[in-house]
């Protein structure tokens, strides 16, 4: 199959104001794509700027991912304004860390509503829109956490892992249609959700990653793109975490 020209398409990012989603809107504009940028509380015109600096429209659309209302308003403006949604990125998340014991429903609720629902919600609004275009990719953000566990997550693995399920679901019941569906499983990257993290619990993390170092959101983006471009490739999870997963 032919590499994807991702030229003039149109990308929708969830979460993008700001650390890996914000990093995959820019590695998208730098080769040519039209960028719906999704975001929960605010974006910065600084933002919009750099991404717009690549000779690209950019869209900023509120909405909270969670709300299928919501997710359907964020497909509508971008389906009003380019006329099509060409890749989805599924990048939107939270974390609301506490141990089994200690975890309320409201907090296992709310990252499962994020992490997963959201996720859900905006394949069922844009799917529809790639099934009359008959073709398209959708990127889901899952974590190595979500293939390993990690005492402490257990409603963020929990989502992360349920992100796997999702994808290659999709993957099977798209594939006839010339949709593809991929999941990125990131390792420990260096955004405002792994900053909270206290000094020496960076550095025992850090030890456990076979290459050494911590990775950077533009590490992910390039992945995202990759995926992007190539369509032989889905129902997959591409783990990018320095060897932690192997
Ligand atoms: N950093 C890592 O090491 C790592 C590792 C594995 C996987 N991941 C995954 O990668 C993705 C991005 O993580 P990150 O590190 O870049 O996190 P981040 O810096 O905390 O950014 C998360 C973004 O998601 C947005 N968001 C949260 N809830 C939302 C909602 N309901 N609707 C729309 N947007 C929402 C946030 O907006 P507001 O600030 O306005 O809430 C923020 O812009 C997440 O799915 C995360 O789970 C990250």
């Amino acid at each position: 199959m032919q590499k994807v020209d991702l030229k003039n398409k149109t990308v929708v990012v969830t979460g993008a104001a700001k650390g890996i989603g914000k990093a995959i809107a820019l590695e998208f504009a730098k080769v040519g794509a039209n960028i719906v940028l999704n975001y929960r509380s605010s974006v910065s015109e600084e933002t919009v700027a750099e991404i717009t600096g690549y000779g690209v429209t950019c869209l900023p659309v509120q909405g909270d991912v969670s709300r299928f209302a919501e997710a359907e308003q964020v497909i509508a403006a971008a389906k009003e304004q380019f006329g099509s949604v060409d890749v989805l990125v599924n990048n939107a998340g939270i974390t609301k860390d506490m141990l089994l014991m200690r975890m309320t429903e409201e907090a296992f609720d709310a990252v499962i509503a994020v992490n997963l629902k959201g996720a859900f919600n905006m394949i069922r609004h844009a799917s529809k829109l790639m099934l009359k275009q008959k073709s398209g990719t959708i990127l889901n953000l899952s974590s190595v956490v979500g293939e390993t566990g990690n005492a402490g997550q257990a409603n963020y693995a929990a989502s992360k892992a349920g992100i796997i399920g999702l994808t290659k679901s999709t993957a099977m019941e798209l594939a006839s249609r010339g949709i593809t569906c991929n999941a990125i499983a990131p390792g420990f990257i260096e955004t405002d959700m792994t900053d909270v993290l206290k000094g020496e619990m960076k550095e025992a993390l850090k030890n456990r990653i076979p290459l050494g170092c911590f990775g950077q959101p533009e590490d992910v983006a390039r992945t995202a793109v990759f995926l992007a471009e190539n369509p032989y490739i889905t129902g997959q999870v591409i783990n990018v975490d320095g060897g932690m997963v192997c």
